[in-house]
Parts: C-alpha cells; structure tokens; sequence
C-alpha cells in the first residue's frame, strides 16, 4: 500500500475524522439465513415458505447448478471438462423470474428438476472451477430486506457471515419418500430403490468431494427434520431468526 493511502485512512478513521465521514447508524449487513442440507432434505420448500414469510429474496443455488448441468448437456461440454464448463457458466444467461428458471430466455424449470440433470449438476458441482464461476452470481442474490439461500455450502463458503444459518437433515429413506412423492407429483415417473440408490450416490458425492464439501457450518444450527412436518420446521428456523433479531 502506498504511504499516501495509509495517512488518508489515518486521518478519516481516527478522533479527528470530520462529521461528514461519521457514520449515521451501525452499520447494518443485509440479513441472510442459509439452509444448506443434503438432497431432499426439504430445504428448498422450507427456504421458500421462510423467504416469503420474512418477505426476503430466495436464492436456490441447486438451481444455479441444475442450470449449468442442463447447459453442458445441451451445449455438449463434457461433464468432465472443468475448464471447459467454467466458460461455458461465465457465458450463461441465466434469469430467475416468478420462480421460473430461465436459460437463454426459455422457461426450464421442469427440465432441471428431473433426476438425469441433479445427477449431472452433482458430477459437475465437484469442481473448483465450476464452483468458482458460480460465486459471484450467488452473491448478487443478497439484496435488502434480507436473503434466504438454500444449497450445500451457503453457510460455509457462499455466505460465511450469514445472520442466522441452518443444517437440516434426514434420514435417507424419509428423503427418497419425498423424491418419490415430488416426483409423482410433477408426472414423473419413478422407482424408489432406483431413488435410494442415486442418493446414497449424490450424498456420498457431495459430502466427500474436496472442492466445498457438504458440511454444517461450525456456527449452523442442525435440524433433522425426519419426523418433523414443514411448517414445524419454518416454525423453528422463523423462531431461531426472531431471537437473533430481537
Ligand atoms: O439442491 P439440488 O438437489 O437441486 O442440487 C443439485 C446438485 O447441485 C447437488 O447434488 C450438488 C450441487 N450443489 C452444490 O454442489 N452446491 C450447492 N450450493 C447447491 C447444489
């Protein structure tokens, strides 16, 4: 650093620093709860009903990487290509609007959510350079009055100041019932020791990469969430964020 820069902060920062350069009020980041858990958690749901509780902005980073995984399928870039699929995201043109994900304009909301493009958004998410490409974008979600951003590494890496953060957890079997249950529900179809086996393969995946592995925070407060309903657990994370705010 240059000796001009140390005496400006000096002086602007010290007793004698003028009234202009005092600041108004404490400064206030804008709030964010992480909800970061493993695939079916329940996390995506419940992030959604406590972002539209707290009238907060939503962030699905699943989605992020479920886009990206759709446009090297579409875009033929191996999902093996770390250098190849971080140039491929930085030239996305990705658009969120009234929940509908959007590539190149086009609604693909149902696309991403089928089991092909979260297996794939798995393989990919291994990579630090695809990891990397997807921060700043991540980061452009938090906005006033606050964020809820759901994910694996929220807490950890995305938004380690976060206000309040949160692990939820479930049993593997209470989370392939829910797949099965989504699923069915969207018109897909499915088979649930076919669900079984491709989660135990992601959450063995996800938890044992080395770029960014899912883990609690240190700080985070875990939730297992097996025997509990969605609003029980909106209820715990709405209660936990009050008590922060108070
Ligand atoms: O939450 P999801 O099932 O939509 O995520 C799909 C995959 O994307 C998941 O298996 C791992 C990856 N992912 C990640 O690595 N980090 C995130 N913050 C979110 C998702």
């Amino acid at each position: 650093m240059k000796r001009d820069d140390f005496e400006f902060n000096d002086r602007n920062n010290g007793p004698d620093r003028p009234d202009s350069m005092k600041p108004t009020r404490p400064f206030d980041p804008t709030p964010v709860i992480t909800i970061d858990g493993p695939t079916a958690s329940g996390k995506g749901t419940v992030a959604a009903i406590v972002a539209a509780t707290l009238g907060f902005h939503l962030l699905d980073s699943g989605a992020l990487y479920r886009l990206a995984a759709l446009a090297s399928i579409r875009y033929e870039v191996a999902k093996d290509d770390a250098p190849g699929l971080a140039k491929l995201i930085e030239a996305l043109h990705i658009t969120f609007r009234e929940g509908c994900a959007q590539l190149d304009g086009v609604d693909v909301s149902g696309e991403i959510r089928q089991e092909e493009v979260g297996n794939r958004a798995s393989a990919i998410a291994v990579y630090p350079e695809v990891r990397q490409a997807l921060v700043a974008r991540q980061r452009a979600f938090r906005k006033r009055p606050g964020l809820v951003a759901d994910g694996r590494d929220m807490g950890t890496v995305i938004f380690p100041d976060a206000t309040l953060k949160v692990f939820l957890t479930a049993s593997v079997e209470a989370r392939a019932a829910r797949r099965h249950k989504q699923l069915m529900q969207k018109g897909f179809s499915a088979n649930m020791d076919d669900l079984l086996r491709d989660l135990r393969a992601r959450d063995d995946r996800d938890m044992n990469r080395s770029a960014a592995p899912l883990r609690p925070a240190a700080d985070a407060k875990t939730l297992d969430t097996s025997g509990l309903s969605i609003d029980q657990t909106v209820e715990q994370i709405i209660g936990w964020y009050s008590a922060i705010r108070v």
